[in-house]
């Protein structure tokens, strides 16, 4: 069973198994890998990504697709974090994803965390998604209080990659992550306009505690108070919804 329902030009669909979701999210990626030569994938992170990057690696070549010549941006990176802290985006990448599929490592980007100067590094990070003419294809996920990357609620829609304060309710759910460990205060995130900036954006929300968020999205209502709000006017944005984040949508 799948639920649609259109917002202006932002496209919701409610499934009823997550299998389908998952297949579904994936078709988006194995037809930009096989129609074309140098694609550009933005990825997210998260619990929510865990299960789409196992379907991906255990699939992308049952589909006849490869990852060699493709590219990929994440979202954000913890500031002071290295690559291979455990608590890293990078890490969890590599864990979850690159290290299962036929991509070459020197093209995956996430912004370095490490860096001692930070300033450079989110300039050069915008950058280097520009000189690769863009994102074709952004994954994301959503926070509980509507952030999208690290882009937080108040975040100007018209960012690009920068260094964010987390948010208290950002600090509190991502902290169970951090096993001995304080989680860092601090992130690096593509900016509102730089996820904007995609061709074409997938969304991908499941379980009740994305529920209410959700509600707040389908309300219509574009504000800085809900950064995910803007995708609503993004030309080409599809939002995936298992039923229970979608709960409403089912009536
Ligand atoms: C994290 C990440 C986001 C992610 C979101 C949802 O803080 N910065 O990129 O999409 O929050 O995470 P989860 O899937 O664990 O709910």
């Amino acid at each position: 069973m799948q639920i649609r329902k259109n917002l202006r030009n932002s496209n919701f669909i409610v499934f009823d198994k997550r299998n389908d979701l998952l297949e579904s999210a994936a078709k988006y990626l194995f037809k930009l890998l096989k129609s074309k030569r140098n694609p550009v994938i933005g990825l997210a992170t998260g619990n929510t990504f865990e299960p789409f990057y196992h379907y991906i690696s255990s699939n992308y070549k049952k589909f006849g697709c490869s990852f060699k010549n493709a590219t990929t941006f994440n979202l954000d990176e913890y500031v002071g974090l290295s690559e291979t802290d455990m608590n890293s985006y990078h890490y969890y990448m590599n864990a979850h994803l690159f290290s299962k599929i036929d991509i070459n490592p020197s093209n995956t980007f996430l912004p370095d965390g490490s860096s001692k100067d930070l300033k450079t590094e989110v300039l050069s990070y915008e950058k280097l998604i520009c000189e690769n003419n863009g994102i074709d294809l952004q994954f994301l996920g959503i926070g509980t209080n509507g952030h999208i990357g690290f882009n937080e609620p108040g975040t100007n829609p018209a960012s690009i990659t920068h260094v964010v304060d987390l948010s208290e309710s950002t600090i509190t759910t991502n902290s169970k992550y951090f096993k001995n460990k304080n989680m860092p205060r601090r992130a690096i995130t593509m900016g509102i306009s730089t996820i904007l900036s995609s061709k074409q954006i997938v969304l991908i929300a499941t379980g009740n505690s994305k529920r209410n968020i959700i509600n707040k999205l389908i309300s219509g209502k574009i504000t800085q108070e809900v950064p995910a709000s803007f995708l609503i006017d993004h030309k080409n944005t599809t939002i995936m919804l298992d039923k229970s984040a979608g709960k409403d949508l089912i009536g």
